[in-house]
C-alpha cells in the first residue's frame, strides 16, 4: 500500500484516479482550492464517496500559496491533475488565473516534489499541440498552442524540463485530448458536444417511442 498526494482530487479527472487508487488499497491525500471555474457544489459531490473512505484526507488548500513540503511528508509520489481548465476562457484578464492556477502551482509542486526526492506524474494537454499538422497527433508533433490556457500548459512542460534538467526531477506529462465519461466538467472543446449527442439521442428515442405509440394506437 502506498501514499499518493493527489492535487485536484475534486475534479473530473482527479476525483476519479483519487477513487481508483482507494479501490486498488492506497491512501491519498487530496488537495483542491474548490475553485469556482464550475460549481463548486458539483466537486464536493465528487468528494463525498471519497470522504468515506478511512483513507482518503482532503486538504482544502491553494496550492500558488499552500506549504506543499509538509502535505508530502508521508507521500511516495505526486499526481498533479489541479489546474484552471478551459481553453475559450483563457483570454483576456482571466489569464492571471491561469498564470496562477497552471504556471505558479504547478512550479510549486516540482520545487516541492525535489525537495522531498518524489517523481511526479502531471496532466498537460492536447492544447499544447495547437492546430497539429498531422492526425493522429503523436508526441514528435510540434507544439505551437494557440490559446493562453495551452501557453500555460506547455510552459508547464517547459518546466519539467528545466527542473529535470537542472534538479534532478522525475516526472511524467500526460497531454489528455477530451477526456469523458460520468462526472465530465461541462462546456470547452468536444466536451461539451458528447451531452448534447446523448441529449439528441435521448430525443430521438423519445420520438421512435411516441411514432410506435402512435401506429399502434392506429392499428
Ligand atoms: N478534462 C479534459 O478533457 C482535459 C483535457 C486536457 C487536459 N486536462 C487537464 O487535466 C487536469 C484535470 O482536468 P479536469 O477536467 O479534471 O478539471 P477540473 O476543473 O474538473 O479539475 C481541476 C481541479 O483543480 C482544482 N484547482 C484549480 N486550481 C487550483 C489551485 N491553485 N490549487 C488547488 N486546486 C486547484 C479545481 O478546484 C478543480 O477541482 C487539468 O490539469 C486539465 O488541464 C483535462
Amino acid at each position: 500500500m502506498s501514499t499518493y498526494l493527489v492535487t485536484g482530487c475534486a475534479g473530473f479527472i482527479g476525483s476519479r484516479l483519487t477513487r481508483n487508487l482507494l479501490e486498488t488499497g492506497h491512501r491519498v491525500i487530496g488537495v483542491d482550492a474548490l475553485t469556482d471555474y464550475y460549481a463548486p457544489a458539483a466537486k464536493r459531490y465528487n468528494l463525498a464517496p471519497l470522504e468515506a473512505s478511512t483513507s482518503f484526507r482532503l486538504v482544502e488548500a491553494d496550492l500558488s500559496e499552500a506549504d506543499l513540503g509538509s502535505l508530502l511528508e508521508g507521500c511516495d509520489g505526486i499526481y498533479h491533475l489541479a489546474a484552471q481548465p478551459g481553453v475559450r476562457g483563457s483570454w483576456g484578464d482571466s489569464f492571471g488565473v491561469y498564470v496562477r492556477d497552471n504556471v505558479l502551482a504547478t512550479q510549486r509542486v516540482f520545487e516541492a516534489a525535489v525537495t522531498a526526492g518524489r517523481r511526479v506524474v502531471y496532466a498537460s494537454s492536447s492544447s499544447v499541440y495547437g492546430n497539429a499538422d498531422r492526425y493522429p497527433t503523436t508526441e514528435s508533433t510540434p507544439c505551437r498552442p494557440i490559446s493562453p490556457y495551452g501557453v500555460t500548459k506547455r510552459c508547464c512542460e517547459e518546466l519539467a524540463s528545466a527542473y529535470a534538467d537542472s534538479r534532478g526531477l522525475a516526472a511524467i506529462g500526460l497531454r489528455y485530448f477530451t477526456v469523458y465519461g460520468p462526472g465530465q466538467r461541462m462546456g470547452g472543446g468536444a466536451s461539451g458536444v458528447l451531452p448534447i449527442f446523448a441529449g439528441l439521442l435521448g430525443l430521438l428515442l423519445l420520438i421512435g417511442s411516441l411514432a410506435a405509440t402512435w401506429l399502434r394506437e392506429g392499428r
